[in-house]
């Protein structure tokens, strides 16, 4: 049963946090981000993670979680930039989940992330791998979600109706 419950995915930067935010705010659902509830079950940061148990336990720990996401007949979830490139992953969300695809430019997503040194993936990275990343991502993205939004849209409350309006 996936009508009321909805899943942000997208490229690091995108903007998932933001909207899934104003989204459940709108909705009055509640809201959940999958890294911060790995960080507060773990006691650990994601950079931290990745540092000290690496990439590999980061993605189980992500597994671990997907049932957790489904005790709300609501929710909004803002979902890590690789939750649904994991296929087990990918299909519990699918069956319980619309996946709404929200699609940044990668110019927007690399600004934001070169700022912010909390993502260890990007961190790693030069911008031509990055870029690299976000086309072959994007392919998935668009691929495994229900539908896509543009996320370059300037106002956070348009991007929010266009989800609305195509959940309809
Ligand atoms: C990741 C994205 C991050 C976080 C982790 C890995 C990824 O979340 O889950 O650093 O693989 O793209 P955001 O998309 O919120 O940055």
């Amino acid at each position: 049963m996936k009508d009321n419950r909805i899943m942000l995915t997208g490229f690091m930067g995108s903007g998932k946090t933001s909207v899934a935010t104003a989204l459940a705010r709108e909705l009055n659902y509640p809201f959940l981000d999958t890294d911060k509830y790995i960080e507060e079950r773990e006691g650990m940061s994601v950079a931290d993670i990745f540092a000290q148990r690496g990439e590999a336990y980061f993605r189980t720990l992500e597994h671990r979680i997907t049932f957790d996401l489904m005790k709300d007949f609501s929710a909004v979830i803002s979902s890590g930039g690789g939750y649904i490139l994991t296929d087990a992953v990918y299909q519990q969300a699918a069956s319980n989940f619309n996946l709404v695809f929200l699609d940044t430019p990668f110019e927007v997503c690399l600004g934001r992330i070169k700022t912010d040194q909390s993502r260890p993936l990007a961190a790693a990275r030069t911008d031509e791998e990055l870029l690299k990343l976000y086309n072959y991502r994007r392919g998935v993205y668009r691929a495994r979600s229900d539908f896509s939004v543009d996320g370059s849209q300037k106002l956070l409350s348009d991007i929010v109706n266009e989800i609305i309006q195509k959940l309809r």
